[in-house]
């Protein structure tokens, strides 16, 4: 089997390294000298002629920007993508568009930025598929979903990341408050969510029951909680994800428009 990868910028390369666990050939396209030469230095074959990519390949994976796609269309025969599967990373465009421009048998990826190291979230859509499956598994977990929660995903799983960063960084700057040095604050704060991480997922513990185990009658936790009620964090976070949502409805009506 053949995969190309169409656009190896920071997603298509992390897509890249995954790949090559598997028993499968690879081609990479980019335009630049410097993308070409990151995709050559894995071992693998790399073009700027996306025509050629895409008609050596059984499955191509679109990891351009949205609003790049049309230069790849504008070169590649409509004949190219005949009884290809297309597997596209590229936020906003939806299958039924996909399946007009190209005739091929399209999926959509939604994956995120932990996917670097092989920890990324994503989301497929829309019909089983074992090989599309198996290529994602590659770079982390995988859930199969309707393509109408792709804008839901893209809020919560995609910038999910930047939020919880900026949480973790608050904690940070908690400690440096409370007389603690940033950098023994910063490790103890990761290993600290990645134990309660470890513990809702291994007992499958509700949020809400960990909370109540924490919290001590007139103890510490209390007082915090007080806090966090008082100044709306939880409604906050709510409002961060559905403004997320709302932007990525937006900008899918945007990028519907130049398709
Ligand atoms: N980054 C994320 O966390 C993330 C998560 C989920 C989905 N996505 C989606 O993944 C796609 C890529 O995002 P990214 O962050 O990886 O962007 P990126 O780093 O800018 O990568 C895009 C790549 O496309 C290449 N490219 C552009 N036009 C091309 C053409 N005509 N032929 C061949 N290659 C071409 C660029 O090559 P040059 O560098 O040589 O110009 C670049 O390497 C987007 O559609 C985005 O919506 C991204």
């Amino acid at each position: 089997m053949r995969v190309s990868i169409i656009g190896v910028g920071k997603i298509g390369y992390a897509i890249l390294k995954g790949l090559k666990s598997l028993n499968v050939e690879i081609i990479g396209t980019g335009r630049s000298e410097e993308t070409l030469d990151k995709i050559k230095k894995e071992g693998v074959e790399a073009t700027r002629d996306n025509e050629y990519a895409i008609k050596k390949s059984d499955i191509i994976i679109l990891a351009v920007k949205p609003q790049h796609f049309h230069s790849i269309l504008d070169k590649v025969s409509k004949t190219a993508w005949e009884g290809k599967k297309v597997v596209s990373v590229m936020a906003g465009i939806r299958i039924s568009t996909l399946t007009r421009l190209t005739n091929a048998k399209v999926y959509r990826a939604m994956p995120n930025i932990n996917a670097v190291i092989g920890k990324a979230t994503t989301a497929l859509a829309e019909e089983r598929d074992e090989e599309v499956e198996r290529i994602f598994r590659t770079i982390g977990n995988v859930y199969w979903i309707p393509e109408e929660l792709f804008d839901a995903w893209t809020a919560i799983i995609g910038s999910g990341p930047a939020f919880v960063a900026e949480i973790i960084d608050a904690f940070a700057l908690g400690a440096v408050a409370c007389g603690m040095s940033r950098e023994l604050a910063y490790q103890a704060i990761l290993d600290m969510v990645e134990g309660t991480v470890y513990t809702l997922r291994k007992d499958k513990t509700h949020p809400v029951l960990l909370r109540d185990q924490v919290t001590t009658p007139a103890g510490t936790t209390i007082r915090g909680l007080m806090v966090m009620e008082s100044e709306g964090i939880k409604s906050a976070i709510i409002k961060t994800i559905e403004a997320a949502y709302q932007r990525s409805m937006a900008i899918g009506k945007e990028i519907d428009k130049m398709y």
